[in-house]
C-alpha cells in the first residue's frame, strides 16, 4: 500500500507510521494460507492480562470458504460492505468477558483483544497488506450466525488484503483513500502527572 505522510514530533518506527486504514482492495489478489497464519501468529503473541489470551478470531477466507466469507460480509453495515466486498479476508475479533483461570469477570478482555488486533494489523503492514478495522457491523447477527457463546463480545470486523494499484483507485474511494491522516495534538490525550495537565514536549 502507498505511504501517507504523518506529522510526528519525534521519529516513530516506520512500521507504525506505514499502517493506515485503506478501503481500495484488490479483489483479484487472494491471500495464501501461510500469510494468514503469519497474521494470526502476530495476534497470538500479543500480551494479555494474566496471560489469559481472551481474544477469539473467526477467520473468513474467500479463497477457501467463499460462502462463509459472504455470510461475514452480510453482517457489515452497508457503508462498510460497499468497499469491504473487495477484501479477500475478513476476521471477526471477539473478547472473552470471563477470566478462564478463575471464572471472574475479565475487565481487560476487550483491551487485550484490541492489542491482539493491532498486532495483526501491524504484521499485515509489514507484509505489504492493508487492514481496516470496523465497528460498523451487526454484532447480534454475528452472534447468531456464527453461534458465538454469550460470554464473548464481538468487538470488530477486520478486512485484510492487497491495495489496488494507485492508477486503478477511482471514484469516492479515491477521495477517501487520499484523504489526509489526522490525530489530536499530543496534549489533548496525553497528560503529565495529573488528569488533563497536558504532557509537555
Ligand atoms: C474499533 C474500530 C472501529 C472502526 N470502525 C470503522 C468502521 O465501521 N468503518 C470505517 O470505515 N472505519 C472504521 N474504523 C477505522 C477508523 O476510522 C480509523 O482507524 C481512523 O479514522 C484512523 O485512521 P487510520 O487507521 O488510517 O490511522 C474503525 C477503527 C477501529 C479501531
Amino acid at each position: 500500500m502507498f505511504n501517507k505522510k504523518i506529522d510526528t514530533q519525534a521519529d516513530i518506527h516506520e512500521l507504525i507510521a506505514s499502517r493506515w486504514s485503506g478501503r481500495a482492495y484488490d479483489a483479484n489478489r487472494l491471500l495464501s494460507r501461510e500469510q494468514i497464519v503469519a497474521l494470526l501468529e502476530a495476534a497470538r503473541w500479543a500480551p494479555s492480562c494474566y496471560g489469559d489470551q481472551p481474544w477469539r478470531f473467526i477467520i473468513f477466507d474467500k479463497a477457501t470458504a467463499e460462502d462463509d466469507w459472504g455470510k461475514a460480509l452480510d453482517c457489515l453495515a452497508e457503508g462498510n460492505r460497499q468497499w469491504a466486498q473487495d477484501a479477500p479476508l475478513l476476521l471477526l475479533a471477539c473478547a472473552d468477558s470471563v477470566l478462564s483461570k478463575t471464572g471472574d469477570n475479565n475487565r481487560w478482555g476487550q483491551y487485550d483483544t484490541g492489542a491482539a488486533s493491532e498486532n495483526l494489523c501491524l504484521q499485515a503492514a509489514a507484509m505489504g497488506l492493508m487492514t481496516h478495522q470496523m465497528g460498523g457491523f451487526d454484532a447480534k447477527k454475528c452472534t447468531q450466525d456464527f453461534t458465538i457463546p454469550e460470554q464473548f463480545t464481538p468487538m470488530a470486523m477486520i478486512t485484510v488484503g492487497y491495495q489496488l494499484p494507485e492508477d486503478a483507485i477511482t471514484g469516492d474511494v479515491r477521495d477517501r483513500e487520499y484523504g489526509q491522516r489526522a490525530r489530536n495534538p499530543l496534549a489533548d490525550n496525553f497528560f503529565e502527572a495529573k488528569w488533563a495537565q497536558p504532557f509537555k514536549t
